[in-house]
């Protein structure tokens, strides 16, 4: 990677105002390089509490080149940092190489906590899915539920390990409701919950985003002609004061078909429909490839055809550790209030 040795001072350089700031709002993870946007695509740094997580998705760093960044990271930070190296080019191939610094030492692979917005995150360098256990651009976002939950009932829809349902929790929500259909990503929000003993209990739902989301909409549940539907757990119909709306780029499930770029619709229709009246619903669109304005159009005219026209909107966006140099950052996100 010939740019590496320019391109990560300029990077670090860049932070030189951030961090300090970042430090004393009780973070401590963070994104220390954005390859695609600074010099080096398809490298990204990131700093996990006391880990340092480099990833690599086009080609492997070499042995001098990672041993040369983590050390200048190390003299940024000013402390010797746990390093753990995922080498995401050839497919799922994060195996160990035969030198040492690629497998990483053991006591950067145990659990450790990593600290966003004051509050404490399991960090696991390697486990069994391929992302690391927070996404960090969404700290914004994360932050913002915080400062608005208090007194709401909120539901984190595709809620991953989480994160944003722990904010409400910490920003006062009467009730934290958290839905992903995979057990492991749950688990690791329990493990969070259990991170953050001071705050009340959240709860966990483990389904299919289509039914459950239907059913709190009050929309049947329909089976595609000729095929029978595996169970999901029944819910009440019911609305929240605050929903967030964080899906994958795509994912197939009997139920149906997460596809962000051909059918956002689908997703945001009974979202909407769980939200208060008067509530509000923070939703996301982490594609590329889709433009803000494009987007938000849509959403916008979704929620008119639905007959919940939105009274206002704000859009986040990710922090200046993702940099983004024509303005378009991958991760979009709108708050709508109804
Ligand atoms: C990109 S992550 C979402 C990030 C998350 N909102 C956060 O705050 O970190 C995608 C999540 O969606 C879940 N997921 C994907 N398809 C789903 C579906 N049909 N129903 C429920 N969960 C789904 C995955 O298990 C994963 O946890």
């Amino acid at each position: 990677m010939p740019s590496l040795d320019q391109a990560l001072p300029a990077a670090l350089a860049a932070r030189e105002n951030l961090l300090p700031d970042l430090h004393t709002q009780g973070t401590d993870c963070y994104r220390l390089f954005h390859g695609s946007q600074e010099g080096a695509g398809g490298l990204t740094i990131d700093r996990y509490g006391p880990q340092l997580m480099v990833q690599s998705f086009h080609q492997t760093l070499s042995r001098d080149e990672l041993l040369a960044l983590h050390e200048q990271v190390n003299e940024t930070l000013g402390f010797a940092t746990l390093l753990v190296y995922n080498d995401r080019s050839k497919g799922n191939s994060r195996v160990d190489r035969s030198d040492a610094v690629y497998s990483a030492n053991d006591n950067a692979l145990v659990d450790l906590v990593g600290r966003e917005w004051g509050l404490n995150y399991r960090v696991r360098g390697r486990h069994a899915g391929q992302d690391p256990l927070l996404f960090l651009d969404l700290r914004n976002a994360r932050g913002w539920v915080q400062r608005h939950a208090a007194g709401k009932s909120v539901l984190n829809l595709f809620a991953y390990t989480c994160g944003v349902g722990l904010n409400a929790a910490a920003g006062g929500a009467s009730e934290v409701v958290n839905l992903d259909f995979a057990e492991g990503n749950l688990a690791v929000g329990r493990e969070n919950g259990a991170l953050n003993p001071d705050l009340p209990a959240m709860q966990f739902v483990q389904s299919d985003y289509f039914p459950a989301i239907r059913q709190w909409a009050g929309l049947p549940i329909a089976a595609r002609r000729g095929q029978k539907l595996p169970s999901y757990p029944r819910l009440d119909q019911r609305q929240f004061d605050l929903v967030f709306l964080d899906p994958p780029a795509w994912a197939k499930s009997a139920f149906g078909t997460v596809d962000l770029l051909r059918d956002y619709q689908s997703l945001l229709k009974p979202a909407i429909l769980a939200t208060a009246e008067d509530g509000t619903l923070v939703c996301c669109n982490n594609l590329a490839k889709i433009a803000m304005d494009e987007w938000r159009e849509q959403v916008l005219r979704c929620a008119a055809k639905l007959g919940r026209p939105v009274r206002e909107y704000e859009q986040l966006q990710p922090a200046q550790d993702f940099p983004s140099q024509d303005g378009n950052p991958p991760l979009k996100t709108l708050v709508l209030h109804f």
